[in-house]
């Protein structure tokens, strides 16, 4: 039989025509714009970065030995990630590196980005190694379960009464994968987690079933160790909200069960675990942002093999259609540019944009550019939709398919 490709096309000028340094300083720049969650520390924290890196050549000397490093492991990252990651390492070594465990009151004080970059010349001076490990070896791992609550709608809209084989690339602790179990098993349909306007949605799909076999995780660091529960913690939040961490924690479900199995490895190794033709259904959720281009097409060729030939492939991030190429932005920031697309023989091949979300922590929803295509193809859609509209707080946003 003739298999479905699934040849993504990625739009990536700035990566073509931007150095690296421009790249990382462009980076830095959107979210000095439009800092993420609106969080005003994280505006401060790049502009003392980028004020630094202007004055003080250790940070242009250590990024530069950073991409290098991490070239020779073949493991590129892509400069929007390493912006990221450098702010979410300088979180972690205040919150689990210095003298006062978890110390989550770090940033209360943090209000000037001469504090910032009093914060990272001190880290420059004291912690260097440190510094430089965890920004070559570490990948950004947050893990946030609302993100799967989309994918589990759509999946109830497009196949409700298909037993289902998933595979979730970067799952991190596998948190999303488990809520889908759960919800497979009518114990919760998000109510807990969603704000108002995606538990409208998804309250009105909950009788419709989700039959899910299994839910394989994938991920390159464990969900095992403490040192990764720690890292994931201080990923997870920004500096505004790290108050939460003990919460965030205890909500944490360490374990792995039948249903939600996790495999720790690279996503370059799947053919080692899998046969082809193997899945249903593949996620990919806040993952492919932080891959070079060419990892994405190497990845994408790979579970391509993994996909049944009917399979639909879910990609989930901070991200924009243009054609038929997908493109990802640093606008994170920027309400409603995180996205939920799909492709595979439903879609012909091209890429739908299917849900849009507030932010990459997906407290509220509207629909997507494409979201009318699986209307068309499915009535029950239509509902949705009408309680979408008289939802007060989706009702703020414009539709463009009433
Ligand atoms: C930002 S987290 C997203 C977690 C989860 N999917 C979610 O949406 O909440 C991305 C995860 O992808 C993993 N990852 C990135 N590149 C990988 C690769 N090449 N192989 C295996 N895991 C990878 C990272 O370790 C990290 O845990």
């Amino acid at each position: 039989m003739l298999r479905v490709q699934h040849p993504i096309v990625f739009d990536d000028e700035q990566e073509e025509i931007f150095s690296n340094d421009e790249s990382f300083i462009s980076a830095c720049e959107k979210r000095i714009q439009k800092p993420p969650n609106n969080d005003s520390r994280m505006a401060l924290f790049f502009s003392a970065l980028l004020e630094l890196k202007k004055k003080d050549s250790r940070i242009h000397d250590l990024l530069s030995l950073v991409r290098l490093r991490r070239g020779e492991l073949n493991d590129s990252v892509t400069e929007s990630h390493l912006c990221i990651l450098f702010m979410r390492v300088v979180q972690y070594i205040k919150l689990y590196k210095e003298e006062v465990y978890e110390n989550v009151n770090y940033a209360d004080m943090l209000l000037t980005k001469d504090a910032w970059r009093d914060v990272i010349e001190d880290i420059l001076a004291n912690k260097y190694s440190l510094l430089f490990k965890l920004l070559t070896e570490r990948k950004v791992s947050t893990n946030i379960p609302d993100r799967y609550a989309g994918i589990a709608l759509i999946l109830k809209i497009l196949c409700p009464n298909k037993e289902l084989n998933i595979l979730d690339l970067g799952c991190s602790f596998h948190q999303g994968g488990k809520k889908m179990i759960q919800v497979s098993e009518g114990k919760d349909i998000f109510h807990t987690i969603i704000k108002p306007s995606l538990k409208k949605i998804i309250g009105n799909n909950h009788n419709k079933p989700l039959l899910i076999k299994q839910i394989v995780g994938i991920d390159k660091s464990s969900s095992q160790s403490k040192d990764e529960l720690e890292w994931l913690l201080a990923c997870s939040h920004y500096p505004g909200n790290v108050h939460q961490i003990r919460q965030t924690r205890a909500r944490i479900e360490i374990l792995p069960n039948a249903k939600t199995p996790i495999i720790n490895t690279t996503f370059q190794r799947l053919a080692e675990y899998f046969k082809e033709n193997e899945f249903d259904i593949i996620v990919f959720s806040s993952v492919l942002y932080q891959l070079t281009k060419a990892q994405r097409i190497r990845t994408i060729n790979l579970v391509s093999k993994l996909l049944k030939d009917d399979g639909i492939i879910f990609i989930q991030d901070t991200a924009h259609k243009k054609g038929d190429a997908l493109g990802f932005d640093d606008d994170v920031g920027i309400p409603f540019s995180y996205r939920l697309f799909i492709t595979g023989k439903l879609t012909n091949g091209s890429l739908w944009e299917l849900l849009q979300f507030d932010s990459n922590r997906c407290a509220m929803v509207k629909e997507g550019k494409d979201l009318s295509k699986i209307l068309s193809q499915k009535k029950s859609i239509a509902d949705i939709l009408s309680h979408m509209f008289k939802d007060k707080i989706a009702n703020k946003f414009r539709f463009s398919n009433p």
